[in-house]
């Protein structure tokens, strides 16, 4: 038997990342979201819905420029700090001992700790009610090689990111089987 439950946000798993951001002051702040995904792939797109009181928020939709670290699980005690302390209480980078560097395209910096990094320029803004979507095209991706196959793809078994569950953090578990794809048929 199911039972019915009024309408609430259940979608998860759901992949956590460090979203960095560059204040009006050129200050650097780490915001952990989950509630982001991958919406197209021509031109590669982002969506990430941020709540407008985020400190964040303003940082982002004034530069229109965000970085998407994928942490792996070593970073997890940072990701929940950055998940539940804004850049008004605490300067995140320095409290959680993350570092950063350039990114090329776009001013806010990457995470080094991170070991895949994505530079976002923000396409479009939707307002949803409790949060705002923000459309953004990927300018760059960064990788550390040490998690590259033969074929130049990922292994996201050796990045070991982080799945978030509504309430609590899991690592991705077992390999059930290849997509089909991966196999020569076709997504049609
Ligand atoms: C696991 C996790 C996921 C989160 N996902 C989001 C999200 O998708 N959107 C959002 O607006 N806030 C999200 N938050 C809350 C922000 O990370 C949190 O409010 C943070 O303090 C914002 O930092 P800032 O004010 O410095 O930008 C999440 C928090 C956690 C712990």
């Amino acid at each position: 038997m199911k039972i019915q439950q009024r309408p609430y946000p259940v979608l998860y798993p759901v992949p956590v990342v460090l979203v960095s951001s560059l204040d009006a002051d050129g200050a650097a702040n780490i915001s952990t979201m989950a509630w982001v995904g991958t919406v197209a792939s021509a031109p590669p797109q982002v969506a990430v819905a941020i709540r407008p009181h985020r400190y964040c928020y303003e940082s982002i939709k004034e530069r229109g420029e965000f970085v998407v670290n994928i942490p792996s699980e070593a970073q997890l005690a940072a990701v929940d700090y950055c998940g539940s302390v804004s850049k008004t209480e605490a300067d995140k980078l320095q409290a959680t001992g993350l570092t950063t560097t350039a990114a090329v395209e776009v001013q806010p910096p990457l995470i080094v700790e991170c070991p895949v990094n994505l530079e976002c320029r923000v396409r479009q803004v939707i307002s949803l009610g409790s949060h705002d979507l923000f459309i953004a095209e990927i300018a760059v991706v960064h990788v550390d090689d040490s998690l590259l196959d033969d074929e130049g793809f990922i292994d996201f078994t050796k990045a070991r990111p982080i799945a978030y569950l509504g309430n609590e953090y899991w690592s991705v578990g077992q390999r059930l089987q290849r997509a089909a794809f991966t196999l020569g048929r076709t997504i049609v």
